[in-house]
């Protein structure tokens, strides 16, 4: 990877779908990319299939059905993981509130590269007229609070380890 990576978001189409499955198995833990499926932390069929349904879905944006949009993280042009933004007031009238989650191969860990997708996906939301966009962590996930806070989020930890983390997008700068 170069010093200062290239770091772009692109559209998850069936040929970069395939390419994130193969990095999210070869490169990432599946607890950090889909949710606890089936028994057991590692991948398995039922985690692949809600990985290919849940991008797919997430493919017609946030005005679609699922209310989200999701993106690959292309780090010097490769696929480095995905980042997501999801409405969390779909049903009102305005659409103000935004949830976003990322995760990235280990091998582009540590490099800047979660921090600028992050500030591009905190771009599109305000391109898209939304007012904030929150996050959730957990205590012990010091990597996702450090970038977080980086990004201008105020986070919250409540007693049982769960750390809420809202961007104002009034003040945010790019
Ligand atoms: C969280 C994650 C996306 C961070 O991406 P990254 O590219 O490694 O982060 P960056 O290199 O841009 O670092 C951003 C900031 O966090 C800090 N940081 C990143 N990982 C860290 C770690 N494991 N421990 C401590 N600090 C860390 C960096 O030092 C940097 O801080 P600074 O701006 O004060 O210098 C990545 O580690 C990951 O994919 N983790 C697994 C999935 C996950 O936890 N997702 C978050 C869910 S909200």
């Amino acid at each position: 990877m170069s010093r200062s990576p290239e770091v772009r978001l692109a559209d998850v189409d069936d040929p970069m779908l395939e390419r994130l499955l193969e990095l999210a198995q070869l490169d990432a833990s599946a607890d950090d990319v889909t949710p606890p499926l089936s028994n057991g932390t590692g991948w398995n069929a039922e985690r692949i299939d809600w990985f290919l349904a849940y991008h797919r879905s997430a493919a017609a944006g946030l005005e679609g059905p699922a209310a989200e949009k999701s993106w690959a993280v292309l780090c010097d042009g490769s696929p480095a993981g995905a980042i997501r933004l999801k409405l969390t007031d779909a049903e009102t009238a305005q659409h103000e509130t935004a949830e976003t989650g990322i995760w990235l191969g280990r091998s582009y860990r540590g490099h800047g590269v979660g921090g600028a997708a992050l500030r591009l996906v905190l771009a599109e939301a305000r391109r898209a007229g939304l007012h904030r966009v929150v996050a959730k962590t957990t205590a012990a996930n010091i990597g996702a609070q450090r970038l977080l806070t980086a990004a201008g989020a105020v986070l919250t930890h409540d007693d049982g380890g769960a750390v809420c983390a809202v961007v104002d997008l009034s003040h945010w700068r790019q």
